[in-house]
């Protein structure tokens, strides 16, 4: 792999999504693992990313000149660039000037990681230390009013460094400088492709799971739905899905996973209405937390039911089930702090906590991909549009998305205005844009409204379409006036009950992107 070597970066993921692109595949790894494990890893290439510090910093995380010994090529960026040029001898100072943002960098030598580069390009740059002097045996490649040495290189030993971001979008030749340093400078060809990720994990699969039979929980997002794909195409009808209908799901989606998702499929799958029960329990709760525990814990007792019975028919044919699938990705991987190979579950993620007497070992064939990728399999397995790129949706459902006692009255209404607002959103050709748009009914406040020359009192919806990266952190989308106007007509002439329909215009931090 290509690994690239995390210094606290905000981009180390991009990073490697960008390599990824180029068709090769590429690793996070902090920065704490020493030369020697680094090497164990046979990396092909090795990116240093970006960080926070100031290599001449007590504490500041360094380089160990070893690596540079390795005959791997290495590209260092930003900080990863001055730690690299701090660790073979070069001189590292405070740059005369800070640049943050848009640069103009001045190419003096367009070969190597520049091959093909203008004279002058638009960089994208932050930081405030500069590498003045670059170490002994590297040119300089190039040059910006604010860093001396802003790329520079050393072919024999092949090595490479970079003060911009060639990682981020506003770089306008970034990709070109990955590409260039895989392909040209390190001579890594492409090799890393949707296929070869199906085929590859369709081996791991059967190999992993023999003739044992395998559980996945479906959510109806694309992460489960995919894994759930990519297992079912490795094994067949070793497989059982669970489908768990809670009563709090939206407009049709119960339908998706249960017609759509199969007939695309073919995969057996046991849903299980258990939207009386789960409203039963939630009768007269209006407490945020109080819902989502009560909504949790049920679904666990729904899953495990559903578990037992597939557990049962198992050993009706003399097998067992040994395996449940998880859609986990990579981005969870890196946030949980990495490791490998598959461990025994003691809690579930996505159903919040199995009892400890299912003693599942995991199958994540998703672990080492980004959501992108995702969609990409998803897309080559034959699954629908409609669920490769269907937006979050959290786990407890429109339940959390009634501000008040959810009711079943109020779960249709919230249901029609939510599919009014998709509806329209998909046909203005939003929806990639948008990461999400919850739909809220404020059931316990009630307002004037005048309709048909008579006086209403009645609930007020709001939409919260939020613009994301992540969900970590959000900014209300500026969804044009002509479409939120649709969606405000006609909620109110066909919602019955509902004459107020206003717009959340708050970032997160600091409101959350859901009302509970
Ligand atoms: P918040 O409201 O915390 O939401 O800003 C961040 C993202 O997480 C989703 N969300 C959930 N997803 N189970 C889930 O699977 C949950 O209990 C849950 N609560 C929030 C939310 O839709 C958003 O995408």
């Amino acid at each position: 792999p290509v690994l690239v070597v995390d210094y606290g970066a905000q981009y180390a993921q991009l990073i490697a999504r960008r390599v990824r692109e180029t068709g090769v595949y590429s690793e996070l790894i902090p920065h704490s693992k020493s030369v020697e494990e680094v090497i164990a890893k046979h990396p092909s290439a090795i990116i240093l990313s970006g960080g926070p510090s100031s290599v001449y910093e007590d504490g500041a995380p360094q380089v160990d000149p070893k690596l540079f010994e390795a005959g791997v090529p290495v590209l260092g960026i930003c900080y990863g660039f001055q730690a690299m040029a701090y660790a073979l001898g070069g001189t590292v100072d405070r740059a005369a000037l800070g640049e943050y943002g848009h640069t103009e960098a001045t190419v003096s030598d367009a070969t190597g990681i520049l091959a093909g580069s203008p004279a002058t390009q638009n960089v994208w740059m932050s930081h405030g230390v500069a590498v003045t002097k670059a170490p002994q045996g590297f040119t300089v490649q190039a040059t910006t009013p604010g860093a001396p040495v802003a790329a520079m290189a050393d072919e024999s030993r092949k090595l490479y460094g970079v003060q911009w971001h060639p990682e981020v979008r506003h770089t306008e030749l970034g990709q070109q400088l990955i590409e260039n340093f895989i392909h040209k400078c390190a001579g890594l060809e492409s090799n890393w492709s949707t296929e070869g990720i199906i085929d590859e994990q369709i081996a791991k699969i059967r190999e992993q799971v023999g003739d044992a039979h395998v559980i996945c929980g479906l959510s109806g997002g694309v992460d489960s739905a995919v894994a759930a794909t990519l297992v079912h195409k490795a094994i067949g009808d070793q497989l059982t899905c669970v489908f768990v209908d809670h009563g709090m799901l939206r407009k049709g989606e119960a339908e998706q996973v249960k017609h759509d998702f199969v007939e695309a499929t073919g995969i057996k799958l046991i849903a299980e209405d258990a939207s009386d029960d789960f409203l039963t329990a939630l009768k007269g709760v209006t407490e945020p937390e109080r819902k989502r525990k009560i909504i949790g814990e049920k679904f666990i007792r729904t899953f495990e039911k559903s578990t037992r019975e597939v557990m049962a028919q198992a050993g009706e044919q003399g097998g067992e089930v040994k395996f449940l699938v998880q859609g986990t990705l990579y981005p969870d991987v890196v946030e949980s702090g990495g490791g490998d190979g598959a461990s025994n579950i003691k809690s579930h993620h996505n159903v919040g906590g199995l009892p400890k007497d299912l003693n599942f070992k995991l199958i994540e064939p998703l672990r080492s991909l980004f959501k992108d990728e995702v969609r990409a399999i998803g897309t080559k397995l034959g699954l629908p549009d409609a669920i490769v790129w269907r937006q979050p949706f959290p786990g407890p459902g429109l339940g959390i998305r009634i501000i008040g006692e959810i009711t079943r009255e109020r779960l249709d209404l919230l249901r029609d205005a939510d599919a009014i607002a998709r509806e329209e959103l998909t046909a203005a050709g939003l929806d990639r844009d948008i990461w999400q748009c919850p739909v809220v009914l404020l059931a316990d406040v009630h307002s004037v409204g005048v309709q048909g020359d008579a006086r209403t009192y009645g609930n007020p919806i709001v939409l919260r379409p939020v613009s994301s990266e992540d969900a970590m952190t959000a900014d209300w989308s500026r969804v044009p006036y002509d479409v939120l106007s649709r969606i405000s007509t006609r909620i109110t002439n066909e919602c019955r009950g509902i004459n107020r329909v206003v717009l959340d215009v708050t970032s997160k931090p600091p409101a959350t992107i859901e009302w509970e």
